[in-house]
C-alpha cells in the first residue's frame, strides 16, 4: 500500500459508516492573457491522492454494512489534442491503475456520480465554508438527492468539517513525509551555503537570490516553497521584505529566508551573515544573542514539551539580552519578567518563534489542545515538524544605542520531533559565527 493509500484508509476508518468525503484539488489561476500561474495542487487533496493534475476531485466512501470502502477519483479525460498543448493526462483509467484508486471517472461525470454517491449516505465530510465553488456544488448535489426522496432515498443529514480531521493527520508526519522533509531541508541548507559563499559587497540582493534558486532546481526541487527574502542591511528589519532588488554595501548583514518545495514538501530556513565575511562587533553581539535564544528554544523540544515553551524560552533569552545591551532601559524594567509582562521586547522581536512545517510552509494543524479546558498550547509529539526562528530587528529610536540601528537578524531551522528528542533537519547551513566566517573564507 502506498503512503497515500494508507492515509486514505486512516481517514476512512475515522468516518461514519457509509458517509462520503469530498476533496477537490486547487483551481488553475490566470496570471495574465494566455498565461497561468505555475500550477500547484491543493495540499489536502495531494496528501490523500498523490495526484497533481488540475480539475480533479477525490471522493472517499466509508465502508457500510453492505459495501466496502471506496476511493474514487474524478479527473480530466484523455484528450490527444489538448495533450499536444498542455502535456499528458493520466485519464481516469490510467490514474486508477497508477495511483491505486478503486474507481475513476471523467470530471464531467462528477454531478451525476455525486448524486449516486450521496444517496442514502448518512453524512458528508468536506471543507466547510472554505470554497464558494464547493459550497455551491454541495448545494446542487444535496438538492439532486433530495429530489429522489419519494423513492425512499435520503440525503446526508450531517456535515463534518473534513479539514479539522485532515489537519490532525497532517500535523504528525509519516515516514515518507519525514524523509522528503529531510531532503527538502538539506537542499535548502546547501542553497544557503552556496549563497553565503557567493556573496560579495556590492552584489544585488537578486544576484544572491539567483544562487538559491540555482541550487534548488539543480537538486530537483520544483520551486521555492514561498517567495524568498534576501534582505541587505536595513531591509532585514522589514519582516516580509521580498523585492530583493537593492545593492548590498560593505558592512551589511544579509538576511536570507528561503526554502525549497520538494515533491510538495516545504523547507523554511533563515540565515543572517556579513556580506564581507566578517561580523562587526555590534553585529556579532546581536547575532550571538539570537543564536543563544534559538539554542534555548531548541533545547526544550521533545515529546511532551508544550508548543509555547519554545517561544517562551527564546523570549526570555532575548529579553535578558535587550536589558544587558541597553536596547531596553534597565532603569525602566526591573527584570526579564517585567519586560515580558509589559511586552517591551516586542519593540525588537515582534513575531512568534515558529510554526508547523509540511506540505504548506505554515502547515496545517492546531496549535492548541482544543479538547482541553481553556484550550492550552498543545504538547509536542514525535513526528511533528516545527520551525524555530527567533530574531531581532533594531529600528532607530530614542534611547536605542546607535551601533545597533538597522541590524536585523533571524536564525531559522526546521526541526523534527523524535521519540527521544528532536533532529534539526536544516543543520547543513552554517550557523555559528565561526562556521559562517569560515564558509566565507574570512574566519579562523
Ligand atoms: N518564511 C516564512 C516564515 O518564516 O514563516
Ligand atoms: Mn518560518
Ligand atoms: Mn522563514
Amino acid at each position: 500500500m502506498t503512503h497515500f493509500a494508507a492515509r486514505r484508509a486512516r481517514l476512512l476508518a475515522q468516518m461514519t459508516p457509509g458517509a462520503v468525503a469530498i476533496v477537490p484539488t486547487a483551481p488553475e489561476v490566470a496570471r495574465n492573457s494566455d498565461s497561468d500561474y505555475p500550477y500547484r495542487h491543493d495540499s489536502y487533496f495531494y496528501y490523500l491522492s498523490g495526484f497533481t493534475e488540475p480539475d480533479s476531485v477525490l471522493v472517499l466512501a466509508a465502508a457500510s454494512a453492505g459495501a466496502a470502502a471506496q476511493s474514487i477519483l474524478f479527473c480530466r479525460p484523455k484528450n490527444p489534442e489538448r495533450e499536444i498543448w498542455d502535456g499528458i493526462r493520466h485519464g481516469p483509467d490510467g490514474a486508477r491503475a497508477a495511483f491505486g484508486f478503486d474507481a475513476a471517472f471523467p470530471i464531467e461525470e462528477l454531478d451525476t456520480e455525486m448524486t449516486r454517491l450521496l444517496s442514502n449516505a448518512p453524512a458528508a465530510y468536506y471543507a466547510l465554508g472554505h470554497s464558494s465553488t464547493l459550497d455551491l456544488q454541495m448545494k446542487t448535489w444535496l438538492q439532486n438527492v433530495r429530489r429522489l426522496s419519494r423513492s425512499g432515498i435520503s440525503a446526508p443529514v450531517v456535515a463534518h468539517d473534513l479539514l479539522a480531521m485532515l489537519d490532525e493527520m497532517r500535523v504528525i508526519k509519516d515516514e515518507a513525509e519525514q524523509a522528503l522533509m529531510q531532503r527538502a531541508a538539506t537542499i535548502s541548507a546547501q542553497a544557503h551555503l552556496r549563497a553565503i559563499r557567493a556573496s560579495r559587497p556590492g552584489m544585488y540582493e537578486y544576484e544572491i537570490e539567483a544562487e538559491l534558486l540555482h541550487e534548488f532546481r539543480r537538486n530537483g526541487a520544483q520551486a521555492p516553497a514561498y517567495t524568498p527574502i534576501v534582505a541587505a542591511g536595513a531591509n532585514a528589519c522589514i519582516l516580509h521584505y521580498n523585492s530583493n532588488n537593492a545593492q548590498s554595501r560593505n558592512g551589511d548583514l544579509i538576511l536570507i529566508d528561503a526554502g525549497c518545495e520538494l515533491d510538495s514538501y516545504a523547507a523554511d530556513i533563515t540565515r543572517t551573515y556579513p556580506v564581507n565575511g566578517r561580523f562587526s562587533a555590534p553585529q556579532k553581539t546581536l547575532y550571538e544573542l539570537v543564536l543563544a535564544a534559538q539554542e534555548a528554544a531548541l533545547a526544550v523540544i521533545r515529546p511532551g514539551a508544550i508548543y509555547s515553551d519554545m517561544h517562551d524560552a527564546a523570549v526570555r533569552v532575548l529579553a535578558q539580552g535587550m536589558l544587558d545591551l541597553g536596547l531596553l532601559d534597565a532603569k525602566k524594567y526591573s527584570s526579564v519578567d517585567d519586560v515580558i509582562a509589559e511586552r517591551a521586547h516586542q519593540q525588537f522581536y515582534m513575531h512568534g518563534t515558529g510554526h508547523w512545517l509540511g506540505l504548506d510552509v505554515h502547515d496545517a494543524g492546531a496549535y492548541r489542545d482544543l479538547q482541553a479546558e481553556g484550550k492550552p498550547s498543545r504538547a509536542l509529539q514525535a513526528g511533528m515538524v516545527v520551525t524555530v526562528e527567533p530574531g531581532i530587528y533594531v529600528r532607530p529610536a530614542p534611547g536605542v544605542p546607535e551601533r545597533y540601528w538597522h541590524i536585523g537578524i533571524r536564525i531559522e531551522d526546521d526541526v523534527l520531533v523524535t521519540a527521544s528528542g528532536h533532529t534539526v533537519l536544516s543543520n547543513a547551513a552554517p550557523k555559528t559565527v565561526a562556521d559562517i566566517e569560515r564558509a566565507m573564507g574570512g574566519g579562523a
